[in-house]
C-alpha cells in the first residue's frame, strides 16, 4: 500500500508530526493549510489509519501515526545522507548539520561552527541549546546528529568524545562575606541560600550529586531555568550558585560576582560529544567531529583566555 504514497506526502506529514500543527508545518514548508491537509488526508487513506487525532484544539500522533514517523524519519534521513555523500564525491561538502546541545556549550559551540562554517561554506547548520533532559529526549527522537552533553547519558549505547573541560564553580555575590575566606568546607554552605538550575539540568544533577556526597542539605531560594538569570540573581545578593566556570567567559573581570573557595570545587567535569552508537553519521557531520577533533578545543580555549584563572588548573 505504501507504494502509492509520494516522498512529497511524506516530507509533509513528518512536519505536521513534528510541530503537531497543520499551520506550522504550512509555513515551514511554504504551502497553504489546505494543501496540508489535503497531502494528510491523501496519506491516511493510503495508510487505511487516522495518522491524528484531534482532541479540543490540538492534535496528537495515533499509533499508526507514530510508527510512521519513525519510519518518514529514517527514509527522509538515508536521502539526505546519500545527497551528502554525492556532494562528497564531487569534493564539496553540502548539507544540513543538526546539533543539540546544553546550555553551557553555548559560550563556546557557535565560535567553532563559525570557523567551520567558514570553512565549508556550504553546510547549514542548526544549533538547538536547551538543558540535558531535552537534549537527551531529542537524542530518543533521533532529530539531530550530534549531541553535547556534560553528563553523558548512561541509559543509551552511544558513541562519546571528551571535547573539553567544563568545571564547575561556586559563584557569589563579591559583597558576600565568604568571598573573602579561603578553603571554606561544603558543610558551611548548608547555611547559604542558593540559586539553582531547573530538574533536568545537567548542572543541577552535579550540584545535587556533590552536595549529596558531602551530606549538606542545601536551602534552595530560587529555581531559574538560565544560567544568565541565575548570574544577575546573585549579582542581587538573592544567594550564591553552582555553575559552570564558562558561563563567566564574559564576566570574569565583574566587580559584582566573585568566585568562592569552596573544598571539592572546582567540579572537574568535561563536555562530551555524542550520538548513538548504532547512528549513521551523514558526511557533514562526520566532517565536524573531525574538525572538533583536530581544531575545535584549540578555538574553544583560546575565547576561554578571557577568563584570567580558569580554575582548572589550580
Ligand atoms: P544543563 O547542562 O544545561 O542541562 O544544565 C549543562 C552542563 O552539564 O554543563
Amino acid at each position: 500500500m505504501m507504494k502509492n504514497a509520494s516522498l512529497r506526502q511524506l516530507k509533509v506529514f513528518e512536519s505536521v508530526a513534528r510541530n503537531l500543527s497543520y499551520t506550522r508545518a504550512a509555513e515551514e514548508l511554504y504551502l497553504t493549510q489546505p494543501t496540508v491537509s489535503i497531502q494528510i488526508k491523501q496519506l491516511s487513506e493510503i495508510v487505511g489509519q487516522p495518522l491524528f487525532e484531534q482532541v479540543g484544539k490540538r492534535i496528537y500522533l495515533t499509533d499508526a501515526g507514530s510508527e510512521l514517523l519513525k519510519v518518514c524519519r529514517e527514509i527522509l534521513e538515508g536521502l539526505s545522507r546519500f545527497e551528502m555523500y554525492i556532494s562528497d564525491i564531487k569534493g564539496v561538502k553540502t548539507g544540513k548539520l543538526r546539533l543539540a546541545v546544553i546550555t553551557t556549550a553555548k559560550y563556546i559551540i557557535p565560535r567553532i561552527l563559525g570557523q567551520f562554517c567558514q570553512r565549508f561554506p556550504g553546510i547549514d547548520v542548526s544549533l538547538k541549546v536547551t538543558n540535558r533532559e531535552r537534549v537527551l529526549q531529542r537524542m530518543h527522537e533521533n532529530l539531530d546528529d550530534i549531541y553535547i552533553f556534560g553528563n553523558p547519558p548512561d541509559n543509551i549505547d552511544v558513541h562519546t568524545e571528551i571535547f573539553m573541560e567544563n568545571p564547575l564553580i561556586v559563584l557569589a555575590s563579591s559583597k558576600h562575606i565568604l568571598s573573602k575566606e579561603k578553603n571554606i568546607v561544603p558543610e558551611r554552605l548548608a547555611d547559604e541560600y542558593f540559586i539553582i538550575r531547573e530538574p533536568g539540568s545537567g548542572i543541577r544533577l552535579s550540584t545535587d550529586q556533590f552536595f549529596a556526597e558531602h551530606n549538606v542539605k542545601i536551602k534552595v531560594r530560587m529555581e531559574l531555568g538560565s544560567n544568565e538569570a541565575i548570574k544577575q540573581a546573585v549579582a542581587a545578593e538573592l544567594g550564591i550558585a553552582v555553575l559552570s566556570a564558562h558561563t563567566m567567559v564574559s564576566d570574569w573581570n565583574s566587580e559584582e560576582l566573585a568566585y568562592l573557595d569552596v573544598r571539592g570545587f572546582p567540579i572537574r567535569r568535561q563536555w562530551y560529544l555524542t550520538y548513538p552508537r548504532d547512528k549513521q553519521q551523514s558526511v557533514v557531520a562526520l566532517a565536524f567531529m573531525d574538525f572538533m577533533h583536530k581544531e575545535g578545543s584549540a578555538i574553544g580555549k583560546k575565547y576561554l583566555q578571557g577568563i584570567p584563572s580558569f580554575p582548572i588548573s589550580r
